[in-house]
């Protein structure tokens, strides 16, 4: 069982996934404070000419941070504190009702009872009716890929072990997304809420929150929340009373994009070298420890309450098409309003650059990348599109974890593939070929067009044999993604790019 195995890296209910050396080096941070480094991500790459010292010092920084959640604010130090816009833009606010009003660090903030009041419910319900409800919602998980959250409980639930798990994926490494970071700093009762509905609806006793090193404020704030909770009954034994019993522990991660990949992740809090397996088996059959487990991201859970209280259908009548309910958008520091912005899927991508964010305050648009930096960019004659799972699919983008990162003609396309490349080959696992040595290639081949202009000889045809031994043969999508990145830009920015291959 987990807790007799937790190594020297434990600290009280909270523990670092390194207790091996030749594992520690996996990872890109010590566990140091992050208050001494500044952001490499690339809301602050696109903004680095707005605060030029500040990038300065992150360019020079080791080890590199790619993002600090702080694309509000960018380009961002670990010391530089500050609170983005919030607004709900919805017709129902789901996820940032609480935020928006300042939030709830404290149970007595959350809950007028002392008592997770839809948990309460919950327990009166059957595990079965609450599954039900999600499916019913049509919650689709916000972590990535959009798989229905309904289906996934219930697949979980459907396993007969003894023993699961439910997971709450707060490492949000996908630059320009930082929703999940103000959900733990000013909900953070909502999460673990979610994670003990979460656990009684698929049979699970034990719910971990692997939380990114890059949030100090959202570990101290969770850490205080669990100890409140099992304070008032909320989590521990018999909760409410009742058979069920469920408990939270949080492990920290040390500054590994790939270990948000829900396999890489299990391997880093099982203490093993954190790289990504093959699927089959999904981790709801085979995960933590080889027990049926269920992960969902932070957004996804704190989705979780409102339907339990207010029932699958009310959910499902917000949004349209196949993407039912909100999302946060994230917006970066290029717009004249950037901040967090609930709205429902089926917004267009312009009302939400222009009549959200206000356009940008620098120069023109040139392109936004929505879902961090591994997926198509959106050109602006597309952003008539709607904001939905498909409609982004099918112009080569993504939904992903609704970041917001827009930027000018400051940016050149030869310099932001650069930095998309060097960031794909700083975090890959290592495990395929193409992404492990492809990516480091292609960041080189940019690195020689930023230097000398153009290409070596032959860098188009190696180019796109790279490009698509990436899209084929990557294992997750952080090689699928860079190859989707690299596509999208032959495809609307090819002018910029092609004549440096000549
Ligand atoms: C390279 C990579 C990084 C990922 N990072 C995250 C992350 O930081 N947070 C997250 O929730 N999901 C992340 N995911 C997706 C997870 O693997 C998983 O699909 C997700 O946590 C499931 O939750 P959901 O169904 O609620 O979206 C990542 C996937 C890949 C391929
Ligand atoms: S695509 Fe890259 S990060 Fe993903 S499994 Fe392969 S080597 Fe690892």
């Amino acid at each position: 069982m987990p807790t007799a195995q937790l190594g020297r890296g434990q600290i009280g209910s909270m523990r670092h996934p390194h207790d091996r050396p030749d594992i520690a080096s996996f990872y890109h941070l010590s566990a140091r404070s992050v208050s001494e480094t500044a952001c490499q991500g690339t809301a602050c790459f696109v903004a680095r000419r707005l605060n030029p010292s500040c990038w300065l010092q992150a360019s020079l920084q080791l080890p590199r941070v790619y993002c600090l959640g702080k694309c509000f604010m960018a380009p961002a130090s670990g010391a530089d504190e500050g609170r983005p816009n919030v607004e709900i833009h919805a017709s129902q606010g789901v996820i940032l009702d609480r935020i928006a009003h300042g939030g709830a660090r404290t149970l007595a903030e959350y809950s007028r009872s002392g008592a997770y009041p839809t948990l309460e419910k919950a327990l009166g319900e059957t595990p079965e009716k609450i599954i039900r409800m999600i499916e019913v919602s049509g919650l689709r998980g916000r972590g990535g890929a959009g798989f229905p959250t309904g289906r996934k409980w219930r697949a979980v639930s459907q396993q007969s072990s003894a023993e699961k798990f439910v997971i709450a994926n707060a490492d949000e490494g996908d630059p320009g997304a930082y929703v999940d970071r103000f959900i733990l700093e000013e909900d953070p009762h909502c999460l673990l809420e979610a994670l003990a509905i979460a656990g009684y609806a698929v049979g699970a006793s034990k719910g971990y929150v692997y939380l990114r090193n890059e949030y100090p404020k959202a570990h101290t704030v969770l850490q205080r929340a669990i100890a409140e909770a099992r304070a008032h009954g909320m989590l521990g034994a018999h909760i409410l009373e009742s058979n069920f019993s469920f408990d939270v522990e949080e492990v920290l991660g040390l500054g590994s994009y790939v270990c948000g990949e829900e396999t890489a992740l299990i391997s880093s809090i099982e203490g093993k070298r954190p790289e990504v397996s093959a699927r089959p088996p999904y981790p709801t059959e085979r995960g933590l420890y080889g027990k049926p487990t269920l992960v969902n991201n932070v957004e996804t859970l704190a989705t979780i309450p409102w339907i339990v209280a207010n029932g699958g259908d009310a959910y499902q009548a917000l949004g349209f098409s196949k993407s039912r309910g909100t999302k946060v958008v994230s917006l970066n520091s290029l717009f004249r309003r950037p901040g967090l912005y609930e709205v429902e899927f089926g917004i267009s991508i312009h009302q939400i650059v222009y009549d959200l964010g206000g356009g940008l305050k620098t120069d023109a648009i040139r392109g936004v990348m929505v879902g961090g930096p591994l997926a198509g960019i959106i050109p602006p004659h597309l952003f008539d599109t709607p904001f939905g799972f498909e409609q982004l699919r099918a112009i080569g983008a993504s939904v992903g974890h609704g970041g917001f990162i827009a930027f000018d003609a400051r940016t050149s396309i030869p310099d932001l593939v650069h930095h998309v490349f060097a960031f794909g080959a700083h975090e890959s696992c290592g495990k395929c070929t193409p992404c492990r040595l492809g990516s480091r290639r292609v960041e080189r081949i940019l690195q020689r067009i930023l230097e000398n202009g153009h290409a070596p000889a032959g860098a188009k045809t190696e180019w796109t044999s790279l490009v698509s031994a990436l899209a084929v043969t990557s294992l997750c999508g952080l090689g699928v993604g860079l190859a989707e990145f690299a596509d999208s830009v032959s495809r609307y920015y090819g002018e910029e790019l092609e004549p440096c291959f000549r």
